[in-house]
């Protein structure tokens, strides 16, 4: 069986409902990203046209298989300690410790799971044995499964260093040659929770550090300004926001002043 050619109508409604689940425009330059991403899922389902493929996700009852086309059309590139200065700045920070309390840190757009391990590899450096973890959420239920895993291809390790590797990560054997295991231990400091950056967080928490790297650049202003009040909410006055070394917050917000590249603090009231 051959599949049709993506028509407009199906590009831009394909284009609104990745928009109106995601906050992600998906701009006619992406026409031949969004077929790449759905064409073996559209080949899986036996259907030879965006059209069916349309009505299949958006039927009553479908609503799994909507998830699915969100996961497959967001992207979520990461790999172990990415952009290392937020690291070392994280362990500054915890030989400076926070007053009377171990630091809440939220990865709010954790992919798969590499960034929050990274950040509890250093964490568990620091804290040892207290009763520290890293809250760690994604749109994607797919990514969030894979972190909950903690199973992953050596080739995203390559900037772990060689005594963490060894402290926390087990290696695969047999089938799971070219693997590694984040150790049990670690993962349980993971609480991951699926969240949607363009919902208001509700949970109460207020957070000292959050992570928000490499997502934003996927947002207009205007759902970027969305993002950012957001977070606002749950950032502690004092409170650092990491994002992407390629991202700025420049137009954005006043509310975050620029501590370094890629850091932001919230002023304390
Ligand atoms: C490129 S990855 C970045 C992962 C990690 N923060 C890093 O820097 O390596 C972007 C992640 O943002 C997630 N994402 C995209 N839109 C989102 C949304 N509206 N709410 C929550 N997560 C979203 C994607 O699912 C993807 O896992």
């Amino acid at each position: 069986m051959s599949l049709q050619a993506i028509s407009d109508n199906d590009f831009a409604a394909i284009s609104q409902l990745f928009y109106a689940e995601s906050g992600i425009r998906l701009g006619i330059n992406k026409r031949s990203l969004v077929c790449g991403r759905l064409a073996p899922r559209l080949k899986a389902l036996q259907l030879d046209s965006y059209g069916a493929y349309l009505q299949f996700i958006t039927a009553r009852g479908n609503e799994l298989e909507r998830q699915l086309t969100v996961d497959l059309l967001t992207t979520n590139e990461t790999y172990f300690f990415r952009e290392q200065q937020h690291f070392d700045l994280l362990k500054d920070l915890l030989q400076q410790g926070w007053p009377g309390h171990v630091p809440q840190i939220w990865s709010a757009a954790c992919s798969s799971g590499e960034e929050p391990y990274s950040i509890a590899m250093t964490l568990a450096e620091h804290l040892g044995d207290k009763p520290w973890q890293v809250d760690a959420s994604d749109l994607s239920n797919r990514m969030l499964s894979t972190a909950e895993q903690g199973l992953y291809p050596l080739s995203r390790a390559r900037e772990v260093p060689s005594a963490l590797l060894r402290k926390y990560c087990l290696k695969g054997l047999g089938q799971f040659d070219g693997y590694l295991l984040v150790e049990p231990g670690l993962r349980q400091r993971l609480s991951l929770h699926t969240h949607n950056l363009m919902e208001p967080v509700t949970r109460k928490k207020k957070y000292d550090l959050i992570f928000l790297r490499n997502v934003l650049i996927y947002f207009d202003a205007a759902s970027k300004k969305t993002i950012i009040n957001h977070l606002l909410q749950a950032l502690q006055p004092g409170g650092l926001l990491f994002v992407g070394h390629s991202e700025s917050l420049n137009g954005i917000t006043d509310a975050l002043v620029p501590l370094r590249p890629a850091v932001y603090r919230l002023a304390e009231v």
